[in-house]
C-alpha cells in the first residue's frame, strides 16, 4: 500500500516508486513533517524533526513545556498563523472575535483508493481506482470550530503526489479565510536552487534560478490570471543537481488565477515552501456549515535531475490531466489567420487561404479575431458574438461550408471573458463588467473584463457561443484572454464578499469553459492569453493545447519553449511557423515541431521554395507526431546556459526511435561540435534515417556524435532521426 499509518508511532508514510513523504502526529496532536525525498523503506526518522535552537523569544506550548518543541522552528506539516510559528504560514482564519489566531491539530484520518474530484476545480484524475491512493487527514481548530482537511493523493507509478485543502466551518459563527495555501513542505536544509519561470508578453516562461538565501523568496501573480510574468511552477533542485543527475522537487499549481509560492529559509538554515492562492485581495467568507476547497498543487520528486522531473510531469499531465476526445486523438494540422492578415480579411480571403492551405496539406483553417460584431480593429465588439456579415458575405455558415467543401475543417476565435465599451452587450448591461463603486474602470486593450462570478453573465456568453457552435460545423475553438483584472469588484456581491471576486472569477471561467467542453466534446479547445499569459495546469484540464507565445521568432521561441518544457508536455505547447522573421523556414519548422505544430501566415504569399519546404514539413509532422507527443524529452543543450547552441530530443518510451534537433543560435567560429545523446537504450542499435549509419545506443550516448560537418551559421538547424535496427 503506498500510504500507511503506524498507529504506535502515529506516523504517516506516503511512498511512490522513487520517493517517500513522512509525517507524524506529535504531542498535543501537532502534525509535524519528518521527511520528503528519495524512497526509504523504514519510517524511523523522528529525529529529523528535532531543532536545537529558538529563533528568538520563541513561544511554545505550555503542556509540552519549554526548551524542547516549539512551533516556531520545528517542521510543521501545515503552518498556521498567530500561534507561535513566525515563518510563512499556510493558513489564517479570522474568527468571530476578529482575531486571526489559527491553530489546527490532528483529529483523524482516512485512506482510500482513487482520487476524489475537487468541486468546481480542475485537478488530476484517475482512470481506475488503482491509479492513485488518497489520504485525508482531519484537523480542527478547537477554539473556532474550523475543520481543516489535508488531502494527499499519491500517484505511485509516477513519483508524484497532489495536495489540497478543504476548510469547513463547523461552528455556529461566521469566519473568514484570509489565506489558505494548498501545500506546505519543509526541507531540513537550504542547499537548493530555486528554478522558476519568469517573463512578460513575448518572452513567457524564461527559466531562471537563484540559490536559496535566508528570508523569503517568492513568485506570485495578482493579475487575475496565472500571468505572463510568473508561471505557477517552482523547482527546488539540490545544489549538486543537474539536468540529468541529483534531486529535484517540482511544484505546479493547478490554478489559473492569482497565486503565490513563498520559500522561506529560517535561522536554522531550514526551508519551507508554501504554494496556493495569493492571499493579497483574497478573503473567503464562510457561513456556518459552508465549505471552501483550495485548488491542488502537483508535487513531483526526481532523483534523475531536472530532466527527470520534467519527464514525470509530462507523462502525468498527458495521462491524468489532459482529458476528453482530444486527449489521444490525432490533432489536425492547422493554419491560423492571425499573423497572416490580422483584422484585414473577408470571406473571399478566407477561402483563398483555405485553397492554398489544402494544397500544402493543412487540415484545419482557424479564423482568428475580427469575424464578429463590427470588429475591424481591437477597439470594439467583444461580447457581440454574432457574425459581421459586411465582412463575411453570406454569413458564417456559408463560409464554413465553402471551407469544408475544399476539404478543410473550420475553427474560430472567441474572447469570452471580455467586453468592449463599444459593444451592444455593454450598452445593454454596463453593470456586467468588473467594477467598484465611485471609481473609474481601467481600460486595457480597449476592453473591460466581464464579471464571470455572475451566472447571468456566463449564461449570456454561453448562449451566444453555443449558437455559433451549434449552427456551424466548427471543430476547433481558440479561447483568448487579453488583459489583467483591475477594480475587481462585483455589482452583485455584498461588501464582506468583495474579496472573493478574484477567485469567483476563476471559478466562473472554469464553469463556462466546462460547459462548452462538455456540450461540444468534439471541439478541440486551444487556450490563449495574449500569447501564453494563462499557460497553467488549470487551463490544461479544459484545453489539451495552449498557445505558447505571440513570439513566433524561432530563435527567441527556443527560450520560451525550453522554459515551458519544465513541466508542460510538447503535446500541449501551441507552436506555429510564421512568416514574420528572417530566420529560414527550415528552423522555424524544426522549432515549431516540438509543440502542437501549425502555421500562422498568409499561404497565398508563399514562394515556390517556401512551399517546397512546407510540404516536406507537413510530411515530417505526420511522421514524428506520436514520437513527439508521447516520447520522453531530453534536453541536451539549454538556450539559457549556452548562447551558441541549443539541442534536445524526443525518445520513444520503448526506446525504439528518437528525434534530436540541433540549432545554432550564434555562430562559434572553428569549433568542433561534439554531442552526447541521451535517453537511448545502450544495448540497442540505431540507424540514422539520413546517413544510414548504424550505431549502438551506448556509442551515441557515451562516445557521442561529432556534428562539426553541419552548417554552424546563425539560425540554422538540423534534425537526426534514429530508428532501432531489429535483428
Ligand atoms: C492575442 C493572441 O495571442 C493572438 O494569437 C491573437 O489571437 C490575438 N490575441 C487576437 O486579438
Amino acid at each position: 500500500m503506498p500510504i500507511s499509518f503506524d498507529s504506535e508511532k502515529r506516523i504517516f508514510k506516503l511512498d511512490t516508486k522513487n520517493s517517500s513523504y513522512i509525517m507524524q502526529v506529535f504531542e498535543e496532536n501537532y502534525l509535524i513533517h519528518l521527511y520528503y525525498g528519495a524512497y526509504i523503506p523504514d519510517n524511523s526518522v523522528e529525529d529529523l524533526a528535532f531543532r536545537r535552537g529558538n529563533a528568538s523569544f520563541s513561544a511554545t506550548n505550555e503542556t509540552i513545556g519549554e526548551g524542547f518543541f516549539n512551533v516556531d522552528s520545528w517542521p510543521m506539516e501545515y503552518s498556521c498563523n498567530g500561534a507561535g510559528d513566525m515563518r510563512v504560514s499556510a493558513l489564517a482564519i479570522r474568527n468571530r472575535w476578529g482575531n486571526s489566531v489559527t491553530d489546527v491539530r490532528y483529529v483523524d484520518y482516512k485512506i482510500f483508493k482513487g482520487k476524489p474530484a475537487l468541486e468546481g476545480l480542475p485537478a488530476l484524475y484517475t482512470m481506475t481506482e488503482d491509479d492513485a491512493t488518497t489520504l485525508e487527514i482531519e484537523t480542527v481548530d478547537k477554539v473556532t470550530g474550523a475543520k481543516v482537511f489535508l488531502l494527499y493523493t499519491v500517484f505511485e507509478n509516477y513519483g508524484a503526489m497532489t495536495r489540497s485543502v478543504r476548510v469547513e466551518n463547523a461552528s455556529d459563527a461566521v469566519m473568514d479565510l484570509q489565506r489558505v495555501y494548498s501545500t506546505c513542505v519543509e526541507f531540513p536544509t537550504m542547499d537548493y536552487n530555486m528554478h522558476h519561470l519568469y517573463g512578460a508578453w513575448n518572452k513567457e516562461r524564461t527559466l531562471v534560478k537563484r540559490h536559496l538565501e535566508h528570508g523569503i523568496q517568492s513568485i506570485a501573480s495578482k493579475r487575475g490570471s496565472s500571468s505572463h510574468n510568473h508561471n505557477p511552477f517552482v523547482c527546488l533542485a539540490k545544489d549538486d543537481a543537474t539536468e540529468d543527475f541529483g534531486e529535484a522537487f517540482g511544484f505546479n499549481f493547478v490554478y489559473s488565477g492569482n497565486f503565490a509560492a513563498d520559500v522561506e529559509v529560517d535561522f536554522n538554515d531550514t526551508t519551507r515552501l508554501i504554494m496556493g492562492i495569493n492571499p493579497i485581495d483574497f478573503c473567503w467568507h464562510l457561513e456556518p456549515g459552508e465549505v471552501f476547497t483550495a485548488p491542488e498543487v502537483v508535487m513531483v520528486y526526481s532523483n534523475e535531475g531536472i530532466g527527470g522531473m520534467s519527464r514525470t510531469f509530462h507523462r502525468l499531465y498527458n495521462n491524468h490531466l489532459i482529458r476528453g476526445e482530444w486527449k489521444n486523438k490525432k490533432r489536425p494540422l492547422l493554419i491560423n489567420s492571425w499573423e497572416g492578415c490580422f483584422f484585414d480579411f473577408d470571406d473571399e480571403k478566407m477561402v483563398a487561404f483555405a485553397k492554398n492551405a489544402k494544397e500544402l496539406g493543412f487540415e484545419l483553417l482557424v479564423m482568428d479575431d475580427g469575424w464578429f460584431g463590427k470588429r475591424n480593429d481591437d477597439t470594439c465588439s467583444l461580447g457581440d458574438w454574432y457574425v459581421n456579415e459586411d465582412k463575411l458575405k453570406g454569413g458564417l455558415s456559408s463560409l464554413v461550408k465553402r471551407v469544408n467543401d475544399l476539404g478543410l475543417e473550420f475553427g474560430i476565435w472567441f474572447e469570452p471573458e471580455m467586453i468592449s465599451p463599444d459593444s451592444d452587450l455593454y450598452h445593454a448591461h454596463p453593470d456586467w463588467c468588473l467594477q467598484v463603486p465611485d471609481r473609474e474602470k481601467s481600460i486595457g486593450r480597449h476592453q473591460y473584463v466581464l464579471d464571470m462570478s455572475r451566472k447571468d453573465v456566463r449564461d449570456c456568453i454561453y448562449d451566444q457561443m453555443a449558437a455559433v457552435l451549434k449552427g456551424n460545423n466548427i471543430t476547433y475553438v481558440k479561447w483568448d484572454f487579453n488583459r489583467n483584472l483591475t477594480q475587481a469588484g462585483s455589482a452583485l456581491l455584498p461588501p464582506e464578499r468583495q474579496h472573493e471576486v478574484f477567485h469567483r472569477f476563476v471559478l466562473g471561467t472554469y464553469e463556462l469553459m466546462g460547459r462548452i467542453v462538455n456540450d461540444f466534446p468534439h471541439i478541440l479547445l486551444e487556450n490563449c492569453s495574449g500569447g501564453g499569459g494563462r499557460f497553467d495546469p488549470g487551463m490544461l484540464y479544459f484545453s489539451p493545447q495552449i498557445w505558447c507565445s505571440d513570439n513566433t521568432d524561432p530563435m527567441e521561441r527556443l527560450t520560451i519553449q525550453f522554459g515551458t518544457s519544465m513541466c508542460y508536455p510538447a503535446s500541449c505547447v501551441g507552436a506555429h511557423v510564421s512568416a514574420n522573421r528572417r530566420t529560414g523556414y527550415e528552423t522555424k519548422g524544426n522549432v515549431a515541431m516540438s509543440g502542437t505544430f501549425g502555421y500562422e501566415l498568409d499561404p497565398v504569399k508563399l514562394n515556390d521554395e517556401e512551399r517546397r519546404i512546407i510540404k516536406r514539413q507537413v510530411k515530417e509532422y505526420h511522421k514524428y507526431y506520436d514520437l513527439i507527443r508521447t516520447g520522453d524529452l531530453y534536453r541536451l543543450i539549454l538556450p539559457t546556459e549556452n548562447k551558441h547552441r541549443c539541442a534536445w530530443g524526443y525518445v520513444a518510451q520503448d526506446k525504439s526511435e528518437a528525434l534530436f534537433t540541433f540549432v545554432t543560435n550564434l555562430r562559434l567560429m572553428n569549433t568542433t561540435f561534439y554531442v552526447r545523446l541521451k535517453g537511448l537504450d545502450p544495448d540497442k542499435y540505431y540507424i540514422d534515417d539520413e546517413t544510414d549509419e548504424i550505431h549502438s545506443g551506448a556509442l551515441l550516448m557515451n562516445a557521442g556524435l561529432n556534428l562539426s560537418k553541419h552548417s554552424a551559421d546563425c539560425g540554422t538547424s538540423y534534425t537526426i532521426y534514429l530508428k532501432e535496427v531489429k535483428n
